[in-house]
């Protein structure tokens, strides 16, 4: 089995159909518009952050979010995983009324026990939420900033890359990287070149969450690889999001070749039917990667993972 490791997945993404009807049964929730013959439905990128956000509110407890980690790093490590970066939101955790204390203390124990139990190495990333605007943004990095963490190691911003401007954000990024967090963002997925570039010059972030779409723009390719930019492509998720038509058309290769360092992940897994041994297995058959190439992908993700230098040894 080829050893893996991931930089990108949401923890409010990776709950399974299963799990989120089971959730729903205890709240005494309806699903059945969103859970249909066993399988998430939606139809365009907003339809699916409604979705996300309605599953996401039936995680109510610190023991909620330990079971879902749990399982989700278990499953990671019985695929071949390593190494695994969780995307976490306070926002998420806030709205169903939760703790943010009490949700970080769930994941941090389940990662705790996921590495006792299987070997795998996890860390987690605040993010905050661009559609939310830029004064939440700011107070989801404040709260990382003034409660750290040591397994939260580093901000980073998703949701609608459509609204509002990266610079609007610079206050908040500010804050996270003064507090010696690392620094990634979600660009370049539902908005072109500009948007990647935009991203780099005001937020500059080590990683772009996405960042395919800078394909569209020869010379912004060029300073990626020149700035040695980490990409976490997650192709299973471009195509169900309609990012690329197919596989034939995903700039994954193209990216690699011009020198771009690109890492594989799987975003939000059971929405995009996926897994990251399923996007490994993509990279294999439609992207053409051996097992060479596919361990040298790992090897970029645990070079340009946010932990310390000696777990990163232990990892290479
Ligand atoms: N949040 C969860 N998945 C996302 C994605 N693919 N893009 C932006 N925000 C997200
Ligand atoms: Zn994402």
């Amino acid at each position: 089995m080829v050893p893996k490791a991931e930089l990108h997945c949401h923890i409010e993404g990776a709950v399974s159909p299963a799990l989120a009807l089971a959730q729903a049964e205890r709240h005494g929730a309806d699903l059945s518009e969103i859970v249909v013959d066993g399988a998430y439905r939606w139809t365009d990128f907003t339809a699916f952050l409604n979705v996300y956000d309605t599953v996401a509110a039936l995680f109510r407890t610190r023991d909620d979010y330990a079971r879902l980690a749990h399982d989700y790093l278990s499953s990671l490590a019985a695929d071949g995983c390593l190494y695994s970066e969780i995307f976490i939101s306070t926002d998420h955790a806030e709205q169903t009324g939760l703790s943010p204390h009490a949700y970080i203390d769930g994941l941090a124990e389940a990662i705790e026990r996921a590495k006792a139990e299987t070997g795998i190495e996890g860390r987690m990333i605040a993010t905050g939420l661009r559609h939310g605007g830029p004064e939440a943004v700011e107070r989801a990095a404040r709260f990382a900033a003034d409660n750290p963490h040591p397994l939260i190691t580093g901000f980073g911003m998703a949701g609608d890359e459509r609204m509002h401007h990266p610079k609007d954000f610079a206050p908040a990024f500010d804050i996270a990287r003064d507090a010696g967090l690392r620094i990634t963002v979600h660009a370049g997925e539902l908005a072109g070149a500009e948007s990647v570039r935009d991203a780099l010059d005001h937020l500059r972030p080590e990683r772009i969450g996405h960042g395919v779409r800078a394909i569209e723009d020869p010379a912004l390719v060029e300073r990626l690889a020149e700035e040695r930019i980490v990409l976490e492509i997650c192709p299973a998720s471009n195509i169900a999001l309609g990012v690329f038509a197919d596989y034939a058309s995903h700039p994954f290769n193209r990216l690699r070749d011009a020198g771009v360092k690109v890492t594989l992940n799987s975003d939000d897994p059971p929405h995009f039917h996926s897994s990251l041994a399923n996007e490994y297995r993509i990279a294999s058959d439609h992207f053409g990667l051996d097992d060479a190439a596919l361990k040298g992908i790992t090897r970029t993700a645990i070079e340009a993972a946010f932990c310390d230098d000696d777990t990163r040894t232990k990892l290479l």
